[in-house]
């Protein structure tokens, strides 16, 4: 057997596999599509799912693609073992409705006897208990020695996740040991004890899994297969751990350097180097394939990734942020396989980078913060921390819970879960409150996922707006019905249709449906889950009928204006890219007949000068007519055309490319005006940001732009009468305005405090005498609290031996001051509880020093009250 390198055993099974007559598609994205029920694809077949259930046509019957796969189940164990990985590749072959157990079996043992040449007295396969089909093709058109192959239960040798497609399964093991197993009881054991490692999962594909657990038999048997690339190489380089594998190596390599660190010295270094090494592979991928750190969901699960990540670079050592500069390494290794990792290799690092400097700046707080949570727990002798208190480190202090048990688990500390998970959903029902539900196509999905996939449903509305055709099926209330009529509400179906489904972030189109005996509406159009059009309808007279000829036309201005919209929406993605860099990709649009939506990666708001250019550029293009082209070709041919793709999967489907003359090339499916002359004006309305690293721009074209700018002179026209100027004055005259104001501030003020020193005679005049002790106390209007201070201090040293007591109202409130001289301190005067209690009948609190006092109160109308008061007090206070 050759030791041969991670990236050569991948291309050797995926051509071997194009020798057998399967098609290479790409690696899927790690974000599922219309899968509501998976965060992120974990295993070669996730993607496919929609070919092994019917629900979609394959581009062929025999597919084969190395999958990259995020599992995160098992993440304590990572760093711990040299075996566990979040991230991992997934060779496979599949068969849909094909080929079946006696090709794969035969195939597989070719491959690995043949290609990869493992000796075939180091290998093992393993059965389903009572599937003698399987065992029969191994012994006898593969040739493997019987006494090789054990029967194992539903737990090791039937596969399935959650619901879908599943069936039994039979899987190869290489051993490492020595000697002949001999008993399925040796065998277990050896697996258990990792001397036999399970490397390849062929999986004979025949249920299809439903909600209540029932394994529906599908129409046709397939095959899925999933051999993990990792295991594979590191069996033939003869490396028992993943991280000794020549790819993986190089990125553990790296983050010796970088902490400079000996890996194998020791055990908790060795962790934290194991854990980075393996984080720092399922990020760069997970970004590559556009998820950012969140909250929530795929990007929660990222954020934590990095996060760990993170502190465990703490734990080594590493001094500031170091995970960008790991994901080159990993970028190096794999952009052959995986070209996006190259094309946003500058914006992972960006991402990376932003997140572990959002998390530095909270981490040293949060750590100190825990430290003190676990001295307390370690005090009162308990070991549970708070799931209160395990919620504030993770919402304020960014720590993922799964950050925190870890920490805790080393000092033998657990988290009240329960406390944490009721804190989490209130907050969340506080986010959901905030936002609006959305309705999402008026009807229960589960009858839209029964439309049956014979049917076909053509759209030929991209330069036609009318057309007849014949209905193939009719959903009232979520059944299928033999015809509609006046006033039902319902989704219609036919075989050709103008209308456009909502798709790509662009409305579906709206319209009107005839025949000879009924009249509708067409108020939304979309896609099922198998990619058929459905019309959402109103009948609005008379009876529409199953089979029935009937003629459907869009409504043509409604079109118009989403197509200006999103020719717009085009050269606005271009224009960005040209102004703030190549890093802005499109992170969703909406495109309607009112206006256009563009959500975009940009690290900061665009500034007002940035968004100038950017609508300027738009603009400028648009003036230039350019003709807009579209062009069907293959995904391969729109990359080398320089085209510039979203992230959708249409791998082994032709795709559309749009132009706009030489400006902007972008796959879509959408629709797009002739010419760009026809936008007529592109106006930004407004940037915003949505998420970390998201910006937002909405704009309008056409006539709502112009309607936008005629507001604006309006307003003008408006500011213009109600300053009694004319246009070329108004800034002359605010700045007049903001002057004059300004002055009668000063004024204002100025007047202000000769009022108050008026009050200084009337101040003087109120002296009264308590055992020989002066004291004046006086109620005052409008005199703010530094006013105040100044009369009481300017009073004071006027009286000789003395109290000064004033209270003031103004907007709404009480200020109260009481100031004493040194003797009638000494005399038993103390404004601090003068003031204490003269607030509290002002429905105030406050206090100070014997010499000076000051407090609040909420209620002037009781200000009198206090002031007469003061009197008694002194008498209380005066020895
Ligand atoms: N789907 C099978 C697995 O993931 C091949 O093991």
């Amino acid at each position: 057997m050759d030791k041969i390198g991670l990236n050569e055993i991948r291309e050797a099974y995926l051509s071997f596999f194009e020798s057998k007559g399967h098609l290479r598609l790409p690696s899927f994205s790690l974000v599922p599509k219309n899968d509501k029920g998976l965060l992120i694809i974990n295993a070669g077949m996730a993607p496919l799912k929609p070919y092994f259930t019917g629900l979609q046509v394959p581009p062929n019957t025999r597919i084969t693609t190395c999958q990259k796969c995020v599992r995160t189940g098992d993440i304590e164990n990572v760093g711990k073992t040299s075996r566990h990985g979040t991230f991992f590749e997934m060779l496979g072959n599949f068969s849909f409705g094909d080929y079946f157990k006696e090709e794969v079996i035969p195939w597989a043992w070719e491959f690995i006897t043949e290609i990869l040449k493992l000796p075939k007295d180091k290998l093992y396969v393993t059965i389903y208990l009572d599937d003698d089909e399987a065992f029969k093709i191994w012994t006898e058109k593969a040739g493997v020695d019987p006494k090789r192959i054990f029967r194992l239960g539903k737990e090791d040798n039937f596969w399935e996740i959650g619901k879908g497609p599943c069936g039994p399964c039979s899987e190869i093991h290489f051993d490492r040991g020595q000697g002949v197993i001999t008993t399925v009881d040796e065998f277990v054991k050896a697996a258990d004890e990792d001397r036999v490692v399970e490397f390849w999962n062929l999986v004979f594909t025949q249920f299809d899994k439903d909600e209540d657990g029932n394994y529906n038999r599908l129409p046709k048997p397939n095959i899925d297969t999933g051999m993990g690339l990792e295991r594979i190489a590191g069996i033939m380089q003869d490396k028992y751990s993943i991280f000794e594998v020549d790819t993986i190596k190089k990125i553990l390599d790296e983050v010796c350097k970088i902490s400079k660190k000996v890996y194998g010295e020791s055990k908790s270094d060795d962790i934290s180097i194991r854990i980075i090494t393996d984080h720092i592979r399922s990020t760069t991928f997970m970004i590559s394939d556009d998820i950012l750190p969140s909250n929530e969901g795929r990007g929660y699960v990222l954020r934590r990734l990095l996060r760990r990540a993170s502190r465990h670079g703490k734990l080594l050592g590493i001094e500031g942020n170091f995970l960008g500069r790991l994901c080159d390494v990993v970028i190096e290794n794999s952009f052959k396989a995986y070209p996006e990792l190259k094309d946003k290799g500058n914006y992972i690092k960006k991402v990376i980078r932003l997140e572990e400097e959002r998390f530095a700046e909270t981490i040293d707080s949060g750590m100190a913060i825990l430290n003190e949570y676990i001295l307390d727990i370690k005090n009162t002798k308990s070991n549970i921390l708070s799931g209160e208190k395990a919620f504030r480190l993770y919402d304020t202090y960014g720590f993922p819970l799964e950050l925190t048990e870890e920490i805790l688990e080393d000092k033998g500390i657990s988290i009240d879960i329960d406390e944490f998970n009721k804190e989490m959903q209130q907050q969340r029902e506080r986010a959901r409150a905030a936002r609006e539900e959305l309705s999402y196509m008026g009807v229960n999905n589960g009858i839209l996922d029964k439309i049956p996939s014979k049917i076909k449903t053509e759209f030929d509305g991209y330069n036609n707006l009318e057309l007849v055709s014949k209905v193939e099926l009719l959903i009232s209330k979520e059944q299928f019905v033999k015809e509609l009529s006046e006033g039902d509400s319902g989704i219609l179906i036919t075989e050709k249709t103008p209308f456009y489904s909502e798709m790509g972030g662009q409305i579906g189109d709206r319209g009107i449906i005839s025949g000879d005996d009924f009249e509708g509406i067409v108020t939304d159009c979309k896609k099922n889950i198998s990619n058929k059009i459905i019309h959402i309808v109103e009948i609005k007279n008379g009876t529409v009928k199953l089979n029935e000829k009937i003629t459907l036309k869009v409504d043509k201005d409604i079109r118009n204006r989403v197509s200006k919209n999103h020719t717009a929406t085009h050269m606005l993605q271009k224009a960005l890219r040209i102004v703030l860099g190549e890093h802005v990709h499109q992170s969703g649009s909406f495109v309607d007949d009112e206006r256009l939506r563009f959500d975009f990666t940009h690290f900061a708001p665009v500034s007002e000068d940035e968004l100038k250019k950017v609508e300027f550029l738009v603009n400028e293009n648009v003036m230039e007519t350019f003709n807009v082209e579209t062009k069907v070709m293959t995904l391969e041919e729109a990359r080398e055309s320089g085209a510039t793709a979203l992230f959708d999967d249409k791998y082994g489907e032709a795709v559309r490319v749009v132009s706009v003359g030489d400006f902007s090339k972008e796959l879509c499916g959408g629709t797009h005006v002739n010419n760009s002359g026809e936008i007529g004006l592109f106006k930004i309305v407004s940037e915003s940001g949505v998420a970390a690293g998201i910006r937002r721009i909405e704009a309008v074209t056409a006539l709502k732009a112009l309607k936008n700018i005629d507001e604006k002179i309006e307003l003008i026209k408006t500011i213009e009468k109600d300053l009694k100027c004319s246009e070329k004055d108004i800034l002359n005259k605010i700045s007049i305005i903001t002057n004059e104001v300004r002055e009668k501030e000063k004024e204002i003020n100025k007047l202000k405090s000769k009022l108050a020193s008026g009050s200084e005679d009337d101040i003087i005049k109120s002296i009264k005498n308590v055992k020989g002790i002066k004291f004046a106390a006086m109620e005052l209007k409008d005199v703010d609290s530094n006013s105040l201070r100044d009369l009481a201090d300017k009073t004071r040293g006027k009286i000789g031996e003395g109290v000064v007591v004033l209270g003031s109202s103004i907007d709404g409130k009480v200020q109260l001051i009481a100031m004493a001289t040194k003797g009638a301190v000494s005399r038993g005067v103390n404004c601090g509880k003068i003031i204490k209690e003269i607030a509290a009948i002002c429905g105030g609190g406050g206090g100070g020093r014997p010499d000076m006092a000051q407090a609040g109160g909420k209620n002037p109308e009781k200000l009198g009250e206090a002031i007469t008061k003061v009197e008694s007090i002194m008498e209380k206070l005066v020895k």
